[in-house]
């Protein structure tokens, strides 16, 4: 049976629990590059469960999360019932650069955390760039994070093991490659590969947009290869 990824992700994955998890690391440095300030209103593009949500809505204005997955959003929508500043939107899966439910809204932090790879060619990331653009406010920074620029699937996978190893975690890791090798996502995988982008090519886009954009030196998640691309408006 074909699948997508945009099926992929309305179903129950294995990554629901490792994705929080990760995510402390990234936690843990994007403050570096992306100040928080109490009148900030912050979008996150393709948001998940809300993990980013869960560390910052009591330290911003408003939070918006984007998703084309209906079960991830109802999972948001529920652990932040009690959040009147936190809201998810869905994303139309065969219209997802439509973001019309922020349409009127201005942003000054702009978060796309591990998604991109999933979007089918380069021109859509090229209209996710434009769609960044419209929605942000003077003096705004967007990241986009994450990206696969050109490694090889085996490299990608060679880093995360190195990493949980430093951290103390090789036998959780182990257990999850396992799992994913005989999981739903190694045959979506199969099918769809992930969409990988060149440096150049990136910086290339974003000057086409009109964006000042340039890539952070230092890793921002556990998968130390991918690159992270900081936008200034
Ligand atoms: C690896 S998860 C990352 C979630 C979150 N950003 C995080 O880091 O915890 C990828 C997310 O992107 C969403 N996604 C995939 N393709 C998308 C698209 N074209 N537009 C918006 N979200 C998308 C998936 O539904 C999923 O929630």
């Amino acid at each position: 049976m074909a699948s997508t990824w945009l099926d992929f992700w309305q179903r129950e994955n294995e990554f629901d629990e490792s994705m929080s998890t990760n995510f402390n690391y990234f936690l843990e440095r994007v403050e570096m590059h992306i100040p928080l300030s109490k009148n900030h209103r912050v979008l996150d593009i393709g948001s998940g469960p809300g993990n980013l949500e869960d560390a910052w809505h009591d330290r911003v204005a408003e939070m918006h999360g984007l998703d084309i997955s209906k079960r991830y959003n109802e999972i948001a929508r529920a652990r932040h019932a009690g959040s009147p500043t936190v809201c998810f939107h869905d994303l139309d899966p065969d219209d997802y650069l439509n973001f019309g439910p922020v349409a009127n809204r201005q942003f000054d932090v702009i978060i796309v955390m591990s998604v991109v790879q999933y979007y089918r060619n380069l021109s859509e990331v090229e209209q996710l760039l434009q769609a960044i653009k419209r929605v942000a406010a003077p003096d705004a920074r967007a990241l986009i994070c994450d990206l696969m620029v050109g490694e090889s699937f085996l490299s990608d996978v060679w880093g995360i093991l190195k990493r949980s190893l430093l951290q103390g975690k090789l036998v959780a890791t182990l257990k999850l490659l396992v799992r994913l090798r005989f999981s739903h996502y190694h045959t979506v995988r199969k099918e769809n590969g992930f969409l990988i982008i060149p440096e150049s090519e990136w910086l290339a886009m974003c000057e086409r947009v009109g964006l000042k954009a340039r890539f952070i030196d230092e890793p921002l998640t556990l998968q130390q290869e991918r690159r992270n691309l900081l936008i200034n408006f």
